[in-house]
């Protein structure tokens, strides 16, 4: 798959977070390209192991056609990383990494719609065997719920505003483009000189909910829990405060010494437990100058590495 080209984020930071060492055994639940799995067998040559999953098929092959170097030593399915917990046994793996959101050719691919850089249908599905799109959400949903995504998952201001127009245009003409859509936030939103467009973040917002960002995240960092051994590193790079979010309250969770009932931590209401993870960087890491020069991508990324006790 030559045309696949993605520079993989933070590579020397994810090898050092993860130390593959022969004989390991590690997981990428983001395959992509395959350019943090190449490194990672590299790195455990000549006798490490990955099991990897995408859920996009385009990455699944590409990742194969890199990694085939290594033959015999991966197991890659398509597949969602919520699901790592399904076929990868329980405690095996010494590190599993996720690199979330959107690879560069999904985002180059105009047939893919996750971009209003270039008129392509309102898509956004990493994985092509869902049948939700984004043009069924912003065709279907009501103003409210649809303002509710926009707000939520983008934190976008005008959210309201937006969903409402949505609604309204709609009726002349459904939403089939990705151009169309953002067509219709800059009348809106005229963008008077800013750099970044106005439809940003209600293309975020889209994105996230047609592939269940949120919840894949959730349901993913408890799957990849599980399937660590005791020592084994979680290692998590993500693109957007809302995502760092969720894998920080994580971490804060699991790795406290008491758990307790109700939505408010009440002193009194305490319960002690063992903890179930460690912080290895309690802050995120993020890249360096000459990676942000070299990769603009990257300018978002950061990194946060757990590791089960
Ligand atoms: C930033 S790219 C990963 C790039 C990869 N690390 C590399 O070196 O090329 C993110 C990839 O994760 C995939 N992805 C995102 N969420 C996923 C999920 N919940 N389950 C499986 N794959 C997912 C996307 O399809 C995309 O290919």
């Amino acid at each position: 798959m030559p045309n696949y080209i993605h520079k993989p984020v933070m590579l020397g930071e994810v090898v050092a977070a993860l130390r593959p060492r022969p004989g390991g055994c590690y997981a990428d639940g983001t395959l992509g390209g395959g350019g943090h799995a190449a490194a990672i067998l590299t790195a455990s040559a000549p006798t490490g192991w990955l099991y990897g999953c995408d859920q996009d098929g385009v990455a699944v092959e590409a990742a194969r056609e890199r990694l085939a170097a290594f033959a015999g030593r991966f197991e890659i399915r398509r597949g969602n990383f919520a699901e790592l917990a399904d076929w990868v046994a329980a405690g095996s793996c010494d590190g599993l990494l996720l690199d979330l959101g959107v690879s560069s050719p999904q985002l180059d691919e105009a047939g893919r719609g996750f971009s209003f850089q270039q008129d392509g249908p309102l898509d956004m599905r990493m994985d092509t065997r869902q049948s939700l799109t984004a043009a069924e959400l912003v065709n279907t949903l009501g103003a409210d719920e649809l303002a509710k995504i926009f707000w939520e998952f983008g934190g976008e201001e005008q959210s309201r505003r937006f969903a409402r127009a949505i609604e309204t245009d709609r009726r002349q003409r459904p939403f089939t483009s990705t151009v169309q859509l953002a067509g219709l936030i800059e009348r809106l939103a005229p963008r008077r000189g800013q750099r970044t467009h106005p439809a940003t973040k209600v293309f975020q917002a889209l994105r996230l909910a047609v592939n269940d960002e949120i919840g894949a995240l959730r349901r993913g960092l408890v799957a990849g829990l599980k399937i660590l051994k005791p020592g084994g590193r979680l290692v998590v790079i993500s693109f957007h405060s809302l995502e760092d979010r969720i894998v920080k309250e994580f971490g804060r969770e699991r790795s406290r010494d008491y758990e307790f009932d109700g939505p408010v931590d009440v002193p009194e209401l305490r319960r002690a437990r063992a903890p179930e993870l460690k912080w290895v960087e309690r802050k995120a890491v993020k890249p360096g100058a000459a990676e942000l020069a070299d990769n603009p991508r990257s300018r978002s990324a950061q990194l946060r590495v757990m590791e089960k006790i």
